[in-house]
């Protein structure tokens, strides 16, 4: 008999599709999230409003740095989604030390809680930015990630680390899961596809980095959801994995899809990339293929149909 799984960052884009998706198998779910204000609490407790009243899940307001609060949020967990982070590239250029709290110090909370409750498998969000700009292309795990542009992935690298750590000193099952570029309904409201939305919907502003001149390995959300949920269930040791679409699209071109499906023109203006922004990023997914079968279904034209449908019934 399965114990339930823990999700950290339960209540945010990422995590309440993975919370679905657990119980649409069966799993008992325990979500937690603190409603950090990097983005809008309302929206967060709506992303949570569909699992609320399912007797399988339950959910703690709860911040991954806690001291000293984790046994009752561990009780009769075998298996760990570590997605509880600051996330914003940029933000993190502002703040670096609530970026090290979050992503370092909290990640350090969640193994211990892990070995304290001996789990089995450790599954955590890190992401395609700790390439920084990488050589070679597209990005395979086993290429340098020593060269971050931001804090945001130099934290996230360093929690990768520090999970390598506890698996040599604990036995800890670990697998690394470098996402990228994540969209689809609920996705944040920092990012591209929800601010060039806001542009076509309501005529605001958008800046686009050099033109539209960069390249994003944009993924859908239920393909990353069902990355998550292979390598839950592959506990290999130790291990680092992609999880992209592998189909890298120009920026100009992906605004130029959105504007097709609104139907009119996003309110775009070009400003110089900052030195946080990767250029180019595109995901090898052959490991992840070959260890539990990973193979994206959402196309960038299909991914983004679906996201448009959902942000005009908002
Ligand atoms: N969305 C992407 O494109 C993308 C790409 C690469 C990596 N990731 C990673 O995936 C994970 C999920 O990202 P997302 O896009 O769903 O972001 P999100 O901001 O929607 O979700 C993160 C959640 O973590 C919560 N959180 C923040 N600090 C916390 C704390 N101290 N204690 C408890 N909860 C806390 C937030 O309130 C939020 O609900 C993150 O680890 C992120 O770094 C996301």
């Amino acid at each position: 008999m399965s114990g339930s799984v823990l999700v950290t960052g339960a209540a945010g884009f990422i995590g309440s599709h993975v919370c679905e998706a657990l119980l649409a198998r069966g799993e008992t779910v325990v979500g937690v999230d603190n409603f950090d204000p990097y983005y809008s609490a309302v929206e967060k407790r709506a992303n949570l409003a569909g699992m609320q009243s399912l007797p399988r899940f339950s959910f703690r307001e709860f911040d991954v740095q806690n001291v000293d609060g984790w046994a009752p949020v561990v009780a009769g967990v075998d298996r760990i989604v570590h997605l509880a982070a600051l996330a914003g590239v940029r933000a993190s250029v502002e703040q670096p030390l609530e970026y090290v709290a979050v992503n370092v110090d909290g990640t350090v909370r969640v193994l211990a809680a892990a070995v304290q409750a001996g789990v089995r498998q450790f599954v955590f969000a890190s992401t395609s930015s700790v390439y920084g700009q990488a050589a070679e292309f597209p990005f395979r795990e086993d290429l340098p990630a020593d060269r971050p542009l931001a804090p945001y992935p130099a934290t996230k690298r360093a929690a990768e680390m520090l999970a390598h750590a506890f698996h040599v000193a604990h036995g800890l099952n670990v697998s690394v899961l470098r996402f990228f570029s994540v969209y689809g309904p609920r996705g944040r409201p920092d990012m591209m596809p929800r601010l060039l939305a806001q542009s076509l919907l309501h005529g605001s502003s958008v800046s686009l980095f050099s033109g539209g001149q960069m390249w994003r390995d944009w993924t859908y959300v239920s393909d990353i959801v069902a990355g998550v949920l292979g390598a839950l269930d592959t506990p290999r040791g130790y291990e680092i994995y992609n999880l992209g679409c592998g189909m890298p699209v120009l920026m100009a071109d992906f605004v130029a899809q959105l504007e097709r499906l609104a139907g009119r023109k996003a309110n775009v203006r070009s400003i110089p990339a900052p030195a946080s922004e990767v250029v180019r990023t595109g995901a090898d997914i052959t490991k992840a293929a070959a260890h539990f079968g990973y193979q994206p279904q959402v196309s960038v034209e299909t991914g983004l149909k679906l996201f448009w449908e959902w942000i005009a019934a908002q």
